[in-house]
This record gives structure tokens, sequence and C-alpha cells, in this order.
């Protein structure tokens, strides 16, 4: 709770964007990627259908595939057939709506050795002991790791944050048998329309996703948060290529929570996500800088999103 007091009592308030993702935000980011405003999820799919054969030929087969942030898992899953892994492994901080999309999958899958992580990367990722005894009880312990963070999911750290978190990921891969790698979808510069669209919905989608963040606060702080007093805004920041999402008071008000309150002045924002877009060469860079040998690359006919694929 330190990490959530700190961030509502500081100057500019933040609240990190895992907050988002109770069961009901995950429900509500699914929506999200069905929207038309919404390019990223299409756009990603229809590289991984144009460049299947391609993605198919670089990537080790009968891996262990470890989906980070795996959500409904429907990303993965639909990769199944070209990567035909031997054991799937899926990470989420969402963990009930982690659970129930893993039950869902063994249904269509039970011969599919899988396995649900529950845990929050943003600090640090690594296999939990129980992760790894898991592998080590299936024969699987060295066996190349891919793993898989799709959605430009990424783009959520801050450069130096990425950095840190893509050396973790290149350390997990590195730990097994050689080949492994990171397969990751990346969303581009591109026009303020477009971005800030895909953003602020006419639906009111994604406005009612970052509302949801006071909902579950109220839960997990105990906090008092009138969420008909908090409005979305979206908007592009050029000069730091990323989305900025808050949500801003619309009246003078305070909040309060066990321990703590706070007074928001009408206008006064709270900070909820950054989503950092990127050019393919600076993300190369960065995959280096991380330590990851080869990359290949694939992108859409619009030049929209890239999907990396970085050798550990
Ligand atoms: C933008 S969604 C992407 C979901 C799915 N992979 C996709 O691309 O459609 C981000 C996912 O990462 C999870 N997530 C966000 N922050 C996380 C963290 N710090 N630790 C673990 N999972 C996190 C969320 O619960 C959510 O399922």
């Amino acid at each position: 709770m330190g990490e959530l007091n700190a961030g509502l009592l500081s100057s500019k308030a933040h609240i990190s964007p895992k907050y988002f993702y109770d069961a009901q935000g995950s429900r509500l980011f699914d929506a999200i990627t069905a929207l038309d405003e919404y390019y990223p999820t299409r756009t990603e799919a229809a590289i991984f259908d144009s460049d299947a054969t391609e993605i198919s030929r670089v990537i080790p087969t009968r891996a262990v595939l470890i989906d980070l942030g795996a959500g409904n898992c429907a990303k993965a899953e639909r990769l199944f057939p070209i990567l035909n892994p031997d054991a799937y492994l899926a990470v989420d901080i969402s963990s009930e709506f982690l659970f129930e999309a893993l039950q869902g999958l063994g249904q269509r899958h039970p011969e599919l050795p899988r396995y649900a992580l529950a845990m929050d990367f943003s600090a640090r990722f690594e296999l939990s002991d129980s992760s790894t005894a898991w592998l080590a009880e299936k024969g699987l312990d060295d066996r190349p790791r891919v793993v898989f963070y799709p959605g430009s999911s990424i783009g959520n750290f801050a450069p130096h944050e990425a950095l840190g978190l893509l050396q973790q990921v290149r350390a997990v891969c590195a730990a097994a048998g050689p080949g492994g790698g990171l397969l990751i979808g990346v969303d581009r510069v591109k026009s303020r329309t477009v971005l800030e669209a895909a953003y602020d919905d006419a639906l009111g989608v994604t406005a009612a996703f970052n509302l949801n963040l006071l909902r579950h606060l109220n839960r997990v702080l105990g906090a008092d948060f009138v969420l008909a007093h908090w409005k979305h805004v979206a908007f592009y920041c050029d000069h730091k290529s990323r989305i900025e999402m808050h949500l801003e008071s619309l009246c003078e008000q305070t909040v309060r929570w066990p321990g703590a309150e706070r007074l928001f002045r009408t206008g006064e924002r709270i900070h909820t996500e950054h989503s950092y877009k990127w050019r393919p060469q600076d993300f190369q860079t960065l995959l280096t800088q991380a330590g990851f040998t080869s990359t290949e690359h694939w992108t859409d006919a619009e030049q929209w999103f890239s999907v990396f694929w970085a050798t550990a």
C-alpha cells in the first residue's frame, strides 16, 4: 500500500497502470481490443498471420512459451499452431481473470502442460521457485524459453524501465536451453489523430477502463473515490512519444482512505498510464542494450505496429 499512498499523495498524483487490472479491468481491456479505434490488437494479429511462416522459421518449436501479461491468453493460443510449444506458462497480475482464462484454455488444449503464475513483474521479473519446480517435474527445465510479450504493453514502461525489464526477460530465457528469446509487439510513433482515438474511443470503453481504476482503489485501499466526480483524459505528448492517460477531478473534493486523505482541486489530475510509442530502430537498439543478440522484425503495410523476435 506504500506505493499507492506515495503516488496519491505526491504533488502530481500518479498510480501505476497495473492497478487497471482487477477482473473487471481485464474484461474492459478485452472490450477495448474489439473497438474500431483500437488498431494495435488487430494490426498485431495481422502481422502474426501474414508473417507466420517466417516467424515459425526463427522461433524454436517445442519450447516453454511464457506469456507475459497473458490477459485472456487468446493471443498466445492463436500462435500455438505455428510455435507448437511443449508447455505454456501464463504470467499476469490479474489472478482471478488469469485462472479463469487458463481453465478455458485447458478445455481446448487438454494435452498441453500449463501453469498460471500470478505475479507483479513491474518491480522484477523472474520465474518463481514453484514454476521452475513445475518445469523440472515435467522434464521441461532445459527446453528453450520463448517469452511472448504482445500488445505493446512494454509501452507502459519508460525507456529506462523497459531496458531493466528486457534485461530480466533475457536472463529468464538464457537460464534454459539454447535458442530461446523474446517475441514482442511494439506500437510505433504515428499520427496524433490515430493515436488519440485509440485511447479515447467514441463508445467510452477506454474511459470506463480508466475510471475502473478508482473502483479498484476503493476496494484495495479502502478509499472513497466517487467515480462520477472524475473524467477520463487522454492525449499524445509529442516530445515524449507517449500517450498519457489521466483522471481529472470535476470538482473540488477530498478523498479519504485509512490513514490519509487528499484534497483534489477542480481540474487536478491523477496520471494513470503512459504508453510509449517507438521507432523500430530505437527499439532495436534497446534490445541490443538489454543483451539480446540477433533480432528479426516484421511490420504491417501501414507501418503502425512492429513485432520483434530477439534471441537471448
Ligand atoms: C494491455 S493488457 C494485454 C493483455 C494481452 N497480453 C493482450 O495483448 O491482449 C496487459 C496485461 O498485463 C497484465 N499486467 C499489467 N501490469 C502487470 C504487472 N505489473 N505484472 C503482471 N501483469 C501485469 C494485465 O493484467 C493485462 O492482462
